[in-house]
């Protein structure tokens, strides 16, 4: 594998940046009330997972082997679309590379507070990934702390080597430093829902990345429901 090309360079979208109004776009009938503002429609999102593949395939363009590690459930939509640019790359590049996929899933947030306690539940045996190239598939970095747990617990079945890409990564105070190695965006503190990223459970059948209104925080806190 080359070393990355791309950096982690990636859009960043400013502390001042007010989003789009919801009805410049389309939102389904069910969450008009509870969205503050469209932050990243999924256009654009479309557009940055291309550039993300692209950037992948260049770096892992002579690996062997690559296992793409979904992060439930959050990444399932950013996991679907970058693997299916992935697909298309592959089949027109002299070297290909076989790709298998594998699922885990990781817990640690309520409402909108992220918990000391990280679940890490296995989907799959993950002896799979031993001795080979792993990329993790996370919808969105936060603290950092989710993440390097994550790689900490991937170290016992001894991949060759793992790398992280990420749709999100949010400024935050509490941040460890943790930058993961392909980054989609980077926003601002504020809670976003859509494209599979929830608020306990809700707002992942919404396409576009929107900012979560207190109506809607209230209407599906936990103890609401
Ligand atoms: N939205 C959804 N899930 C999250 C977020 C967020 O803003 N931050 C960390 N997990
Ligand atoms: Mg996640």
């Amino acid at each position: 594998m080359k070393a990355s090309m791309a950096g982690n360079d990636c859009v960043v979208i400013p502390d001042d940046w007010q989003g789009y109004k919801l009805d410049l776009f389309c939102i389904p009938k069910h969450y008009e009330d509870d969205l503050e503002d469209i932050m990243i429609p999924s256009g654009l999102i479309d557009d940055r997972v291309e550039r993300l593949a692209r950037n992948i395939c260049q770096d892992f363009g002579h690996a062997d082997h690559l296992v793409a590690l979904c992060v439930l459930k959050g990444g399932y939509k950013f996991f679907a679309d970058l693997l299916d640019k992935i697909k298309q790359l592959n089949r027109n590049i002299e070297h290909s590379v076989p790709i298998s996929i594998d699922f885990i899933r990781v817990k640690s947030y309520v409402d909108d507070q992220t918990s000391d306690e990280v679940q890490i539940l296995g989907v799959d045996n993950l002896d799979n990934i031993t001795g080979k190239n792993v990329l993790i598939v996370e919808d969105i970095v936060d603290t950092g702390k989710t993440m390097e747990r994550l790689l900490k617990h991937l170290e016992q079945y001894k991949p060759k080597r793992v790398r992280v890409t990420s749709l999100l990564v949010k400024r935050t105070k509490g941040s460890t430093g943790y930058r993961p190695d392909y980054i989609g965006f980077e926003i601002p503190c504020r809670f976003v829902v859509g494209y599979a990223l929830d608020y306990n459970e809700h707002f992942r059948d919404l396409g576009h990345i929107c900012v979560i209104n207190e109506k809607g925080k209230k209407k599906y806190a936990a103890e609401a429901m």
